[in-house]
């Protein structure tokens, strides 16, 4: 978590690092701040909350500068205070450095440096890293910041000034993005591309172990042995628009919408004349035969498609597949290995948990496929394999066009690798990607019903929120669904409490009498997704018995649906008729949209809920 920038170039380095940290927001929010380097040595800025009370404050007090670095934070060590935001400067106050990441052996590190007489001034364990430098400082910086990062343990990207190297940054990463921005009479580093964007579209990607030094005429990459590296520069084809509201009041709402035309480039780019291809996916086809299971590890959403996926595997492609969580593959002993496929699910590719799993699995000769959001992401770049799903920047928190993109590269790989097994006949395959083919209409049919603001799942959530308060904040959601939406029920469930903070489960159906149906009095709004499938009929049974005991439902169904009317369901959201394969597709889209709306409801920060960050790069 935590984003960092640095500049050094002809324009004001406030401007460039507070429209960077405008950007790298997402990542973590509780306080940000700035150093400049300037003929008062470094000009140190740090305030507790929103980047925009930094922003006011640099407004009423510019600082000058042309060098500088930046920080926005999400606090692991420390709480979210004025004295532990960064950037953290050493005793001399000559030497500011931002982080993003954790050092695990900073106390181990901290005594010691107590014991040389430095004095610290806040709680985090990045505090380490400046008086690291500044004991090994001796004219070089680049030279001092090798020296200190060789004693760290953890995980860090790094950016780091010097009053007496003017003009320079010098930057680090071990298992924390960082990106180098070649621009012309100026150079960048940041945690994500679209902090840079703005000003340049060439990037390298530094990779574990590596250092760079940027000044205004150029960019020196090194490893920490000394010897330099030549990195070829990347062109990033999207603008920065993708990166902006467009008109949207939150980005959540942006990438909801934009969800139709991900679908869309998801087909267009991997099939041609009726057939799946993955071009670069590095695992040729005698290899794909060959694994008896596949095992998809991924985190939170990532997560959900990933349950999705094992739905469709099964059934058309007939291999075993097993999901887990990261967190837990990591740890556990996993039985994996070169007869398994492990498929690493991640929007940023730069999850600690699936990164550390990746690089398990690998360890125990596993093959991996990387499907990844974020291009030259570390999980990318060390996966045997990638498909990216090219949704483009997501900047929301919670996420929605990347799970729906994950969906679909999964639904491609399963009839590839059906076609593979030759476990449908070709008349099925055809079959099946015709249909998958109607969904991009079908999403942008779907969501024309919400463009409006004033919507039936507006409605709703106003209805909710007086229910709420009406039973004395008693009120919270539960998610039923059986079969391939099923992991729906979670992912509605997770995006309505990470964004509107009420509790909120998702179960299989069948469950409920198992335990949950105990929950069920005049309290719970219960989500039932009951579109046309083969459980649908066992569904209706579970409204009954809901119904039975007071619970309030919102059914999810297939228009035209008139049974489900006799059900008495409270309120009701429809979906298009679409083959029961390709479902969660379109049920994914009003659970996204209850979860907006009920958060938009209680007046809650969408885009940047409490607690949380867009990518999780620490455990
Ligand atoms: O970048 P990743 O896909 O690896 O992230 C995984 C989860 O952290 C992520 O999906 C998280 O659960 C989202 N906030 C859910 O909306």
């Amino acid at each position: 978590m935590c984003g960092i920038i640095g500049y050094v170039g002809n324009r004001k380095a406030q401007d460039v690092i507070l429209k960077g940290l405008s950007r790298l927001e997402y990542r973590g929010y509780d306080s940000a701040g700035a150093a400049i380097l300037n003929h008062d040595g470094v000009d140190l800025i740090k305030r507790q909350g929103k980047l925009k009370i930094l922003a006011d404050a640099l407004a009423k007090k510019p600082i000058e500068g042309k060098t500088g670095i930046g920080h926005t934070r999400w606090a692991t060590h420390g709480i979210p205070n004025d004295r532990n935001a960064h950037p953290h400067t050493d005793c001399t106050g000559k030497i500011a450095v931002v982080h993003n990441g954790i050092i695990e052996n900073y106390l181990e590190l901290k005594n010691s440096l107590l014991k040389d007489g430095h004095k610290f001034s806040s709680q985090t364990d990045t505090e380490v890293i400046p008086h690291l430098i500044e004991k090994f400082y001796k004219g070089d910086l680049e030279k001092a910041v090798v020296k200190a990062i060789k004693l760290l343990k953890g995980s860090y990207a790094i950016a780091v000034v010097h009053k007496d190297s003017p003009d320079r940054v010098v930057g680090a990463r071990l298992d924390s993005p960082l990106v180098v921005g070649i621009g012309k009479g100026e150079n960048f580093i940041a945690s994500d591309v679209p902090a840079i964007l703005d000003y340049t579209n060439s990037v390298l990607y530094l990779d574990n172990n590596e250092v760079v030094t940027i000044t205004r005429s150029g960019v020196k990459v090194s490893d920490i042995s000394g010897g330099q590296i030549n990195k070829k520069p990347v062109k990033i084809k999207w603008d920065i628009s993708a990166a902006e509201k467009s008109g949207y009041p939150h980005f959540m709402l942006k990438e909801i919408f934009e969800q139709a035309d991900v679908l869309r480039k998801v087909l267009e780019e991997r099939t041609e004349r009726g057939k799946v291809s993955f071009e670069e996916l590095k695992i040729t086809d005698a290899e794909l035969k060959k694994f008896k299971r596949i095992a998809i590890v991924a985190c939170g959403t990532a997560y959900h498609a990933g349950l999705t996926g094992k739905y469709m595997l099964e059934e058309y492609a007939k291999i075993p597949v097993w999901v887990d969580t990261s967190s837990e593959f990591r740890y556990r002993d996993p039985i994996v290995g070169p007869g398994t496929l492990v498929i690493i699910v991640s929007q940023s590719g730069e999850t600690a948990d699936s990164l550390a799993a990746l690089r398990e699995a690998k360890k125990r000769g596993a093959k991996v496929l990387g499907i990844c959001n974020v291009l030259g992401s570390s999980i990318a770049r060390e996966a045997d394999g990638v498909i990216y799903t090219h949704a483009g920047p997501e900047i929301a928190v919670a996420s929605t066009k990347a799970y729906t993109a994950q969906l679909g590269i999964l639904y491609l790989l399963t009839l590839y690798l059906a076609r593979l097994h030759k476990t449908i006949t070709p008349a099925r395959y055809k079959g099946l990607l015709k249909e998958f083919e109607r969904v991009p209409r079908l999403m942008d049919d779907l969501l024309g019903e919400y463009r409006s603001e004033y919507n039936t799942i507006a409605a709703y959530a106003q209805e909710f929120k007086r229910y709420y308060f009406a039973r004395q904040n008693k009120s919270y959601f539960l998610y039923l669904a059986r079969n391939i939406n099923f992991p729906n029920a979670l992912e509605g469930a997770l995006k309505l409490k990470e964004i509107s903070y009420i509790s909120a489960e998702g179960y299989p159906a069948g469950e409920m009498k198992h335990g949950p149906i105990a929950l069920i009095d005049e309290n719970p709004w219960v989500v039932c997704i009951a579109t046309q499938s083969k459980t649908y009929d066992k569904m209706l049974s579970n409204i009954q018995e809901i119904k039975a005991r007071g619970g309030i439902i919102i059914a999810i169904a297939t228009e035209g649906d008139k049974e489900i009317l006799h059900h008495k369901v409270n309120y009701m959201l429809e979906i298009p008729k679409v083959a029961e394969l390709f479902s969660p597709l379109l049920v994914v889209i009003p659970l996204q949209l209850l979860a907006y709306y009920v958060a938009k409801e209680f007046g809650y920060d969408i885009d940047q809920p409490r607690n949380l960050a867009k990518s999780v790069t620490v455990e």
